[in-house]
């Protein structure tokens, strides 16, 4: 992996001066992976912190109402601090403390990769600093709220569209300033190697966890394996167990927000361009200059203009077929199952099963897909309430925002 390149994707596009930190990490990460103790660890603290293995849920009301293939839930949801993005999180905590390090910088837009760095440097002992974009602290202030009850320093970004892009830039300029001490902690299979490989290894323990659970419970695979993808990582985590299965389509679900015009969606696949940004040559949405295009999704977390560059790859390879789901499908999935499962799914994670609602119809009743579940919905409590105008929330939110201790 010295070059890190997936076919013309990937890649190290970099400031000089980061080369020699980017170098140690490689070389530190593949003495890590050859390293039994690192293997023990990681795994110890996934089964004691994070709460691994998460189940494979048969969701048998949703399948008898829709009347095709049994539809299983991969539920991530229910990992520590509500999402898969704690899994890698605990492996980059490690290396950070395999390296000697002091400080964890990690950049977040949804918050949930903000909050589960948070939590792994409040576990392992270190100070954190998590750039947001203001935009982003404004739509997602719970998760800052938590962030900072958990130790953290969460830093505003008041430049550029104040999104996730900005950001990144902003962590990537405090990591040059202090990378001596410092673990630049990415939040997704994104940016300059050895990052999307790393990170995909550490969430790779989905794929072997589902596809362990599918052979137990159907004695056979499934014939569609669905993830959402902003990044990709829960969607190359739970694909890397069956990327080499010709029959299993692995479907990656973009989102397609409220129409097809540059700014309505975040769909990369629909698009998007080959591009170099933030350290990597992948597809991004962007304009006939090379910069980034605004993007849109109920989700936050799928609201990003580039992607993963495996995934690029694998899309080109058609090892990966991509699709979109928009805001109000998403929607529609989240009640769905909510009411027909118990379990309310992350708006990410309802893309890829407003695809599933689409799919299983058309499938055979003895046929099985499984539906990544990236995190559980709780996060978006403010965003659903608001999207299904609940007005007595909204008056809930009035009444609270007057009490005494927001306003002394
Ligand atoms: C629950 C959930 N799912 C999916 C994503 C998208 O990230 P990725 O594509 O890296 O899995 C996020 C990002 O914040 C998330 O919080």
């Amino acid at each position: 992996m010295s070059k890190g390149h997936f076919g013309k994707f990937g890649g190290r596009y970099v400031p000089e001066m980061l080369i020699p930190a980017l170098e140690e990490l490689e070389k530190e990460y593949l003495g890590a992976k050859a390293d039994k103790n690192f293997k023990n660890e990681f795994n110890h603290h996934l089964r004691n912190f994070a709460g691994r293995p998460t189940p494979l849920t048969f969701a048998r009301n949703l399948t008898e109402k829709l009347g095709g293939a049994k539809i299983y839930l991969k539920n991530e949801g229910l990992n520590h601090t509500g999402a898969h993005k704690i899994t890698h999180c605990i492996g980059h905590a490690l290396m950070a403390k395999r390296m000697g390090k002091k400080k964890i910088i990690a950049e977040t837009g949804a918050g949930q990769h903000g909050l589960a760095s948070a939590a792994v440097a409040a576990k392992f002992g270190f100070s954190c600093k998590v750039y947001m974009g203001a935009t982003d602290v404004e739509r997602q202030r719970p998760n800052v709220f938590w962030m900072e009850r958990l130790g953290a320093e969460v830093i505003p970004v008041s430049f550029g569209s104040k999104t996730l892009k900005d950001a990144v830039n902003a962590a990537i300029k405090d990591w040059i300033e202090n990378v001596e001490d410092s673990y630049y902690l990415l939040g997704s299979v994104v940016g300059p190697h050895p990052y999307p490989t790393m990170t995909r290894d550490f969430q790779s323990v989905v794929g072997k966890e589902a596809r362990k659970q599918i052979l137990k419970e159907e004695g056979r695979l499934p014939k569609r394996v669905i993830a959402c993808v902003g990044g990709g990582s829960n969607a190359m985590g739970i694909f890397s167990g069956f990327l080499k299965e010709k029959n299993v389509k692995l479907i990656g679900v973009e989102a397609g927000g409220t129409g097809n015009a540059a700014g309505e969606h975040s769909s990369r696949f629909n698009g998007g361009s080959l591009g170099i940004v933030e350290g990597y040559k992948s597809i991004f949405l962007q304009d006939d200059d090379g910069q980034l295009q605004k993007t849109h999704s109920i989700a936050a977390g799928l609201d990003y203009a580039g992607v993963g560059p495996e995934l690029s790859y694998l899309q080109s390879k058609g090892k990966i077929l991509f699709a979109s789901a928009t805001d109000s499908e998403a929607l529609n999935a989240f009640e769905l199952l909510s009411k027909y499962e118990g379990i309310f799914p992350a708006l990410e994670s309802s893309h890829a099963l407003a695809y599933a609602i689409r799919e299983a119809p058309k499938l055979d009743k003895e046929d099985s897909i499984i539906v990544n579940i990236s995190g559980r919905g709780d996060k978006d409590l403010f965003i659903v309430a608001n999207a299904l105008k609940d007005k007595q929330f909204g008056d809930f939110l009035k009444a609270e925002s007057s009490k005494d201790g927001y306003n002394e």
